[in-house]
Order: structure tokens, then C-alpha cells, then sequence
């Protein structure tokens, strides 16, 4: 064993996996994999105003077809004893290797279950004007065979998607440089989509395998969220990023800065915070009518882009007493003025125009403050945060 944190929760094998797969002894509950996607071929993108390679390191280059197919059936029939018979397994991809992994997946007995497309909504320019830009890749998600029980999160997906079914196409950035403050993995995957995997795939006290590492940012993901993570990387620069990153997390301070960037996911929905005293909620609730003032004071709202991603409100006196609401139409306002919110029973007294947003007063929405609205220096200050911060995740 390369590494064993002293919580137990983070184990490294510093190795080829084709061989260490084989000596692990424990069963896990979810398989992550991040493998070799073998575009190591001379290929070109922008890194700002540069032309650079897309060449990864030796580990990604391929020597033929037949190689390709023969490496990833021999990682897929070794990991598939270790996953339990309810686990499920996640691997990467690009055209270049994806139709080879799912056809050996298929070969080892696996069924799958979605194949997610990552749609980046920030790709790197590639070089060339022969094809479209490269942006987007895929992810196989399979059941270890066709009648084996799998668990999903369905809830909590829907709740992260605004109440609807979450699809099978995610649109999260790439992996950001916040992500790369201990050292820098050529492939590193961004630690919001490894969290939407974990979170929809396992529960708290889980079992986690990446038997590709790299910088483990799998095993960062997993232990933020309370699972175990073994993995297993051939290359020992790699393997201590993910030791770096790993007692990173350990620091109170860190973790705080961590959580607060994986949490403000600018793909997510999000839910405008706003004060009112008690009898103006009162009224707002009763009417289907939030409003704030429009301008430039505590109590207004800065109408920025991701505003089209609001979608829900949630209603507080002094940072007590919280409802949920949906908006009736997602990212949309209006502006009144102090009399047009009169007409409607308020008795607006601060401006003399109004931002107004109308919500769904019938259904209370679900939810869980996570979030200490009491936390902040300015409790009445408007402020539009994630979804997520008032979910129950784990
Ligand atoms: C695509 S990268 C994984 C990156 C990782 N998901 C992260 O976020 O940092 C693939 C990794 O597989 C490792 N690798 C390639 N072939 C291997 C093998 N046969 N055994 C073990 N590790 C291998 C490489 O060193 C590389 O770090």
C-alpha cells in the first residue's frame, strides 16, 4: 500500500492496475474510472493565444486498435469481482476509447444504465477549422449485470434539477484553477461532476474505487461527502498530488474555501434568499408576490448573469422562519412601481420602484437549510445562492 490516511478514509496503490485490481480483497459499492483515453495523437488546441498539444504523457498513447480493446477488457473483467452485486460502475470517455469500453463492458456480463453526455460550458478552443469544437465527453454508467439491483438517488437528482427529472446530459465546467491549488494533473476531472456522480450512485459510508486516480480527485469528492476511496494510479507524482489534496481537506479553512466554490456551480439552479418582515411574508405568500427594491441598497437584488437560473425563493424573517417557493417562470421579473405593489395590498415604502418576482404560493417546496442564513454579517441583504445549499446531501 503506496497510502493510508490516518481517518482510514483514503488508501493509494502506487502500481499497474491490470495487477494491484487483482490483490485488493474488499468489495466496493461503486467503481469510478478515469481511464487512459488514448488521444495522445499528436492533436493540437488553443491555450490562450498559443497552439499547444493534447498530448497527455506515454499512459495515453496507443499503439494500435486490437491494443486499445485488449487493455480495457482486461481493467473492466478485473474490476468486476470487486463491485458488489447491488454496485455500480462509471467510466469516461471520448469517441476515442468509449466504443471500445462499452463494448468490453458488455462482453464482461455489465448492463448498462445511462450513457451521460458532459456538455463543458467552458471548453478549450481546439485547433483546425475541419471540425466542430470539442466539447463535450462521455460518461457509461452500468449495473454489474441485467438483473442486479441498483441504487439511485432519483430525489435528490430531481431536487438538484428543479423538481424535474435530472437528463442525462450535465452541464458543468471544467475542472477550475481553485481545483488545481496543490499541483496540476494533465486530466484531472472537476470535483462538481464527481460529485453529482457519487451523490446520485452511493450513500454516506460507502466504498469508492478509481483504480486511475491520478490526483484522486475521486477520492477528494467521495471523502468531502463522507464515503471511503481506494485508488490505485502507476504514477507516484500523481499519487502525492492526491496525498496534497487530500490533507488539503484536513485544514478547517481549506475545506470552508472548497465548499463554498463546489457549491456555487454556475450550471446550477438557483434560489433567491430574501427577508421580509413577518407580516409583508405574510402577504407574499398570500399573494404569489416577492418583491425587493430596485436599486442600490441592501435590500435590492443585482440582476447578474445566472439570473435566468433562478427558480426558486426562499422567504425569511431575520434569518428564522423560512419557506421555499417556486418561481411561476424560471429567471423572470418584473419591475413595479411603489403604487402598482399597493394596488396589490403591500405598503411599499423605501423606493419607488420595485423588482417583483411571482412564485407558486399553493406548494411549499421541500427542502432542508443546510445554509446558516444567520451566519453572514447582513441577514437582510437579498442574495441568490445554489439549490444545493439548502438540500440535505448526504
Ligand atoms: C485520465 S487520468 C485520471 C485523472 C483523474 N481522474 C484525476 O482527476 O486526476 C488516467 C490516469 O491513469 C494512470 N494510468 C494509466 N495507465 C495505468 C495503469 N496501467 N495502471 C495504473 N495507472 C495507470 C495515469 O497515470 C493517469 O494518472
Amino acid at each position: 500500500m503506496f497510502y493510508y490516511s490516518d481517518d482510514n478514509q483514503f488508501c493509494l496503490y502506487n502500481g499497474n492496475s491490470l495487477q494491484i485490481l487483482g490483490q485488493i480483497k474488499e468489495q466496493v459499492d461503486m467503481i469510478f474510472v478515469d481511464p487512459p483515453y488514448f488521444l495522445s495523437n499528436g492533436g493540437k488546441k488553443i491555450q490562450g493565444k498559443r497552439i499547444v498539444s493534447v498530448d497527455k504523457g506515454d499512459w495515453d498513447k496507443a499503439i494500435s486498435v486490437e491494443y486499445i480493446d485488449k487493455f480495457n477488457q482486461e481493467w473492466i473483467n478485473s474490476c468486476k469481482p470487486l463491485l458488489k452485486d447491488n454496485g455500480t460502475i462509471w467510466i469516461c470517455g471520448t469517441f476515442h476509447n468509449i466504443y471500445s469500453v462499452e463494448k468490453c463492458l458488455k462482453t464482461a456480463g455489465f448492463h448498462i444504465i445511462n450513457i451521460i453526455t458532459w456538455q463543458k460550458s467552458d471548453p478549450t478552443p481546439t485547433w483546425g477549422e475541419l471540425h466542430f469544437n470539442f466539447s463535450s465527453e462521455y460518461i457509461i454508467w452500468a449495473r454489474k449485470n441485467p438483473k442486479s439491483k441498483h441504487y439511485f438517488n432519483f430525489e435528490l437528482m430531481k431536487q438538484l434539477n428543479g423538481g424535474v427529472p435530472m437528463p442525462d446530459v450535465w452541464k458543468l465546467p471544467t475542472v477550475g484553477m481553485w481545483e488545481k491549488t496543490c499541483g496540476k494533473h494533465p486530466t484531472q476531472k472537476p470535483l462538481r461532476l464527481l460529485y453529482r456522480i457519487i451523490l446520485a450512485s452511493t450513500r454516506a459510508g460507502d466504498i469508492i474505487l478509481d483504480p486511475f486516480a491520478g490526483s484522486c480527485t475521486t477520492g477528494i469528492a467521495a471523502n468531502l461527502l463522507g464515503r471511503k476511496f481506494i485508488g490505485i494510479d502507476q504514477s507516484q507524482d500523481y499519487l502525492n498530488l492526491g496525498i496534497k489534496r487530500k490533507l488539503d481537506i484536513e485544514d478547517p479553512y481549506r475545506l470552508d474555501i472548497m465548499q463554498k466554490h463546489i457549491a456555487e456551480n454556475p450550471e446550477e439552479v438557483t434560489v433567491l434568499v430574501n427577508h421580509a418582515r413577518r407580516e409583508t411574508k405574510a402577504k407574499m405568500i398570500e399573494t404569489g408576490i416577492c418583491y425587493l427594491r430596485a436599486g442600490d441598497s441592501q435590500g435590492s437584488l443585482c440582476v447578474t448573469p445566472g439570473f435566468e437560473r433562478l427558480e426558486y425563493v426562499l422567504l425569511h424573517t431575520g434569518g428564522e422562519d423560512c419557506q421555499l417557493f417556486k418561481l411561476k417562470k424560471k429567471g423572470c421579473f418584473q419591475i413595479w412601481t411603489k403604487e402598482t405593489l399597493e394596488l396589490h395590498g403591500f405598503s411599499p415604502s423605501h423606493a419607488t420602484y420595485y423588482i417583483v418576482l411571482q412564485f407558486n404560493n399553493i406548494n411549499k417546496s421541500k427542502f432542508k437549510v443546510s445554509y446558516n442564513l444567520k451566519e453572514k454579517i447582513n441577514t437582510y441583504r437579498a442574495r441568490i445562492r445554489p439549490l444545493s445549499d439548502f438540500l440535505d446531501l448526504c
